[in-house]
């Protein structure tokens, strides 16, 4: 029989890899512009974001959103994307690394 406290590492284990893998799920639609490491693309003309701040990215897409700052190549890309999609996608971002 599994013991309560095994039932709560699995939980975790579940449910931390459901929140990375959704992070990364997400981040398939930015890696056009921004590339694949968040590295951003001159041709683009998208900056570089990987490693950011969580609250620094997550500003930057709702000021996208509310049009504070304009992004009309972007816009489409996360005008449907929810505040936990956005969580999750920051989190992401923060622990990509420039290779
Ligand atoms: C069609 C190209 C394109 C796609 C796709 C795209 N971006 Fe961007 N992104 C840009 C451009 C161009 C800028 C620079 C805008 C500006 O001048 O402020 C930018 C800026 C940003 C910034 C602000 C960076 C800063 O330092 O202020 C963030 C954060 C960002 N993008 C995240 C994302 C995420 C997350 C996705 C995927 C959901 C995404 N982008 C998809 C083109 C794109």
């Amino acid at each position: 029989m599994i013991s309560i406290k095994m039932s709560i590492i699995y939980l975790f284990i579940l449910t931390s890899t459901a929140f990375a893998g959704r992070g990364a799920e997400l981040f398939k639609t930015c890696i056009r512009c921004h590339g694949v490491n968040g590295e951003g693309k001159l041709a683009e003309k998208s900056p570089q974001i990987a490693g950011q701040h969580e609250w620094y990215t997550i500003k930057a897409l709702n000021d996208f959103i509310s049009g504070a700052r304009k992004n009309p190549v972007m816009l489409p890309y996360i005008k449907n994307l929810s505040q936990s999609d956005f969580a999750e996608l920051s989190a992401y971002i923060r622990k990509l690394k420039v290779k």
